[in-house]
């Protein structure tokens, strides 16, 4: 029988409830002979206040012999912006060299999308996670004065590019239909453009079936509202892919359907799965949170761990109470309902 050692950071405001459900959710649709050892950190603001720590060294080492992680959601209004974002979750995707970050779009039969006409939609953004503009490379100079300047400058490296675009031609390869898109503006940032636009055409010379398409960011926000069917695997750097994301959720039936994977695939530090919604301190604490989005990130890290029937399994209990939907439940009502349709 086998065990499965899983980290738990519930983190601030709706991130504790809506962890408790995937938890739920977890437990019932793993084989009765898998033991599940779960071990809860309490990092965010609360821990923030107390010490003023985020991170503590200690945690990160006790993380890194995890199988996997859930998190629920950072941050809080108490604490100053930027301190838990790039102090915890920004930090365990860079020291846990999460490169992959793995965020489907898909909108679920018997979910409104705004969009008319409930187009299919059935893609998956493959977002870099280690690079970009989110390394915290630049700075200010002449602070508070007339002629101050900021910096923030995009670091992108060809061996980052080429694992984050082969790890994407690999999952369009698996894919019915096999096509993958570039979003880029190499028109503009010419530098970081064409060394991606350069790799993408290389690494694409592996993967003859792949038929492959190149789009600027700002023309794929307009296709992913008129023409979100066209999109199969999408491959692009980490705040391009922080912001069509957002945009893929908003299509797809909104943020609380969102899940996403942190995910390094060489497995020498643990992948972190979690909703891409936020804290939500504005309903926190009132059982309102739809849990889907975390159950649904809680099949995704079913499938990283090897549990491919039971991610299916968990995933289509989702999709039959999504048709099902009627009237409001709460946080819990949603994860005891999907819970039992997993077990039963
Ligand atoms: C997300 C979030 C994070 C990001 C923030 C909280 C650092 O918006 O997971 O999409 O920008 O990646
Ligand atoms: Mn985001």
């Amino acid at each position: 029988s086998r065990t499965i050692r899983l980290a738990v950071i519930p983190g601030d405001g709706i991130g504790q409830e809506v962890v408790a459900e995937g938890l739920k959710v977890l437990r019932a649709a793993l084989p009765s002979d898998v033991k599940l050892e779960t071990t809860e950190y309490d990092l965010g603001a609360r821990l923030y206040h107390r010490t003023g720590e985020t991170l503590p060294d200690a945690v990160l080492e006790e993380l890194k012999g995890q199988d996997a992680i859930l998190l629920g959601a950072i941050g809080d209004p108490s604490v100053p912006s930027g301190v838990l974002e790039r102090g915890l979750l920004l930090k365990l995707r860079f020291a846990f060299d999460h490169h992959i970050n793995l965020r489907p779009g898909k909108l679920f039969p018997g979910v409104q999308s705004p969009l008319a006409g409930q187009p299919e939609i059935d893609f998956v953004v493959v977002r870099e996670g280690t690079e970009g503009p989110y390394v915290g490379n630049g700075g200010t100079l002449r602070t508070g004065t007339p002629q101050e300047v900021a910096t923030e400058v995009s670091l992108n490296t060809a061996f980052g590019i080429e694992r984050v675009v082969r790890d994407a031609y690999r999952r369009a390869q698996a894919r019915p239909r096999k096509k993958l898109t570039l979003v880029h503006k190499n028109n503009v940032l010419v530098h970081a453009g064409h060394l991606w636009t350069r790799i993408f055409e290389q690494v694409g010379r592996e993967f003859p079936e792949v038929t492959t398409d190149y789009l600027h960011v700002d023309a794929a926000t307009i296709f992913f509202v008129t023409q979100p069917e066209r999109f199969d695997v999408i491959v692009t750097d980490n705040l391009f892919g922080d912001i069509l994301t957002d945009l893929a959720a908003a299509v797809t039936g909104g943020i609380g359907l969102a899940a996403s994977g942190n995910i390094n695939p060489s497995g020498d530090f643990p992948s972190m799965f979690e909703p891409v919604h936020g804290s939500a301190p504005d309903i926190a604490g009132q059982g309102k949170a739809d849990p889907t989005a975390t159950v649904l990130s809680v099949a995704m890290l079913l499938e990283h761990l090897g549990f491919a029937a039971e991610a299916a399994q968990v995933e289509a209990a989702v999709a039959a109470d999504l048709t099902e939907r009627a009237g409001a439940r709460s946080t819990s009502e949603v994860g005891d309902a999907l819970a039992a349709r997993v077990s039963g």
